[in-house]
């Protein structure tokens, strides 16, 4: 399009995104020697990551004794048997590792009285393939995610990551299903970027934003996602989405799951501590897909707190205000802010809110991009790669244990920076850029910033984002989402009506929020279809009508693709790794999950 010029760059790898996923692939793949870019939306230590609060998981034993196989066996159980296994024991066997590097860089890891790394109980982590909960889950008081994330950044630019910031990514440079690049486009100037790598990998995050509550930033619009399925790559299993069970009431702000690893209850409007009901030996700090559930059980039962009776109470109020303070010191200030509550005196309103997505890109356990072709369920599409909860590797299944995001960030991006280093060449030759690769980019971009319709953005989202919270929550039924799916065809077909007033290409945020709009959008559609299709219930995607995990069924992961033009999802699946990585272990068959 002769409108729009590119500026041309050329690197070994191109890694978009720079939270905690992506700083880690980028400093391991500059490490390694590679020409490595960084481009992201945000400043880096702006990323999502950075309000990550209660910890990262690690069977570092400074508590008490632990095993990489209990933490492996709580991650299988915690994914209700949808995770893949080798890439589980790669997850538990690699963390302590990934966590010493942590604190050898410099994280600022609260303490024990030895000065070990502190680590507190979180939910599902147990010892002794479910006996009891362990203390696993590794803070820098209740702002780990901050340190890590500056931590990193700091590494990043040490070995010598070229930053490109405040570029939103358009779109994937695909030729002839080889990835060949990403376009950008960069905000402060207008100006647009194509940037060409060996390997790209996508460390986009979630996209929690399309949902009307989420503890997700504004930023968490799963681009990443977005882009795949315009490159007509599927995305896996994204029906399961998760809700924390402690969002700030009205507000959504996370209390970390932290605060009743510290010894923090939930109680009804009856004063009752209800968790000893539906989890009898691990209570507070059972899943959070159970923990959620059993809050939107209570309230649908009246016995919900508050004049509406449409919420619950976090305790924390019995804790010294000296360990608050010790520990918690950030969600002490959150819930003064959000809730207006002294929590060393009142509990805390809260409610199960949107706040991790296990689906996504699908990946191999060097992050490499799958899809099913010719039949092969795990053909790795070249030049792709993707981390973080853009990915789904998958290691959390159907539910993720909370602080196992950290370890995943930091585990697979390592696991990149390696398989990068590996297999890339510094400076190899790299084809000639076509501009046929890139018309489609500009004219998507062209069409959206002369969008005239009648429908603003924010109009289509707040459409999108009450179908989600309404039809595809916490408790599902074919009726809802067979709501949602006819809601959602709508807001895919209202695109076509958008309009965007800014034409510029400074500064343009109308704009910025129509493309990741059209982001979400995609991610929404297959998400509520992924939904209606599976009829049985496993994690977090909870079927009223469909009561019981059907092993025999549906013991499979969903590809989910979408046509960009109708809206049309086709739907395909790839076996669950129902073996492991080494010998060292056996594959955990399915039973029972009971706490
Ligand atoms: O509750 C939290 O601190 C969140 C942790 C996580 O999602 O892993």
């Amino acid at each position: 399009m002769a409108a729009y010029k590119f500026i041309d760059h050329k690197f070994d790898v191109v890694v978009v995104g720079a939270g905690g996923s992506g700083l880690r692939a980028a400093l391991g793949c500059a490490a390694a020697g590679l020409r490595t870019a960084c481009v992201t939306k945000v400043f880096p230590t702006r990323s999502h990551t950075v309000a990550a609060q209660g910890g990262i998981s690690a069977s570092l034993g400074n508590m008490s004794h632990d095993e990489w196989k209990w933490h492996m066996y709580d991650t299988v159980k915690g994914s209700d048997w949808l995770g893949d296994q080798d890439a589980i024991e790669y997850l538990a066997r690699n963390a302590p590792a990934a966590v010493y590097e942590l604190e050898h860089w410099g994280v600022p890891f609260s303490r024990t009285e030895e000065g070990k790394i502190y680590q507190r109980a979180f939910g599902g982590m147990t010892k002794n393939y479910g006996e009891a909960p362990i203390q696993r889950t590794c803070a820098a008081a209740d702002r780990t995610g901050h340190a890590m994330l500056h931590t990193m950044y700091g590494q990043a630019i040490a070995k010598q990551t070229e930053f490109f910031i405040e570029y939103f990514a358009l779109d994937l440079i695909m030729d002839n299903g080889v990835c060949r690049g990403v376009t950008a486009w960069k905000l402060d100037d207008g100006t647009l970027h194509r940037f060409q790598a060996q390997q790209v990998i996508l460390a986009t995050g979630g996209y929690g934003r399309a949902y009307f509550s989420a503890t997700s930033a504004h930023t968490c619009t799963g681009d990443g996602g977005g882009m795949a399925l315009r490159a007509g790559l599927p995305l896996q299993d994204m029906e399961f989405v998760q809700f924390h069970p402690t969002g700030i009431y009205g507000a959504g702000c996370l209390i970390t799951e932290g605060a009743r690893g510290e010894g923090g209850y939930l109680t009804n409007s009856e004063g009752e501590r209800f968790m000893e009901r539906y989890a009898p030996s691990v209570k507070d700090l059972a899943p959070r897909d159970m923990v959620s559930r059993a809050m939107t059980l209570e309230i649908r039962e009246g016995r919900g707190v508050g004049p509406n009776k449409d919420h619950i109470y976090l305790h924390l109020d019995h804790l010294s205000p000296a360990t608050l303070a010790e520990r918690l010191p950030g969600i002490s200030e959150t819930a003064k802010i959000f809730a207006g509550v002294d929590l060393t005196r009142e509990p805390i309103p809260v409610l199960p809110t949107v706040h991790y997505n296990m689906g996504g890109i699908p990946t191999n356990f060097h992050c490499e991009v799958v899809t099913k072709a010719g039949g092969n369920p795990d053909s790795v599409i070249p030049g792709l790669m993707a981390v973080g909860e853009a990915a789904c590797v998958s290691v959390h299944g159907a539910n993720r244990l909370g602080s196992n995001s950290l370890t995943d960030l930091v585990v697979f991006g390592r696991a990149a920076g390696l398989r990068c280093g590996d297999s890339l060449e510094p400076g190899a030759t790299q084809p000639d850029m076509k501009d046929a690769w890139t018309d489609g980019h500009l004219a998507r971009l062209d069409r959206f910033r002369n969008a005239n319709g009648g429908t603003p953005t924010a109009k289509l989202r707040l459409e999108m984002q009450k179908t989600m919270q309404e039809d595809a929550a916490v408790f599902r039924t074919g009726e809802s989402l067979k709501s949602g799916a006819e809601r959602m065809a709508k807001v895919f077909a209202g695109k076509a009506d958008l309009s965007v007033q800014d034409r510029t290409m400074i500064w343009n945020t109308d704009l910025v929020e129509t493309l990741e709009l059209d982001n979400l959008i995609g991610q929404a559609v297959v998400t509520v279809e992924g939904a209606l299709n599976r009829t049985e219930s496993r994690g977090a995607h909870a079927r009223e009508d469909f009561a019981d995990r059907d092993d025999k069924e549906w013991m499979k992961h969903t590809l989910a693709w979408i046509d960009e033009n109708t809206g049309k999802v086709s739907i395909d699946y790839r076996p669950v790794h129902n073996f492991t990585m080494t010998d060292e272990i056996d594959y955990i068959p399915p039973k029972a999950r009971v706490y």
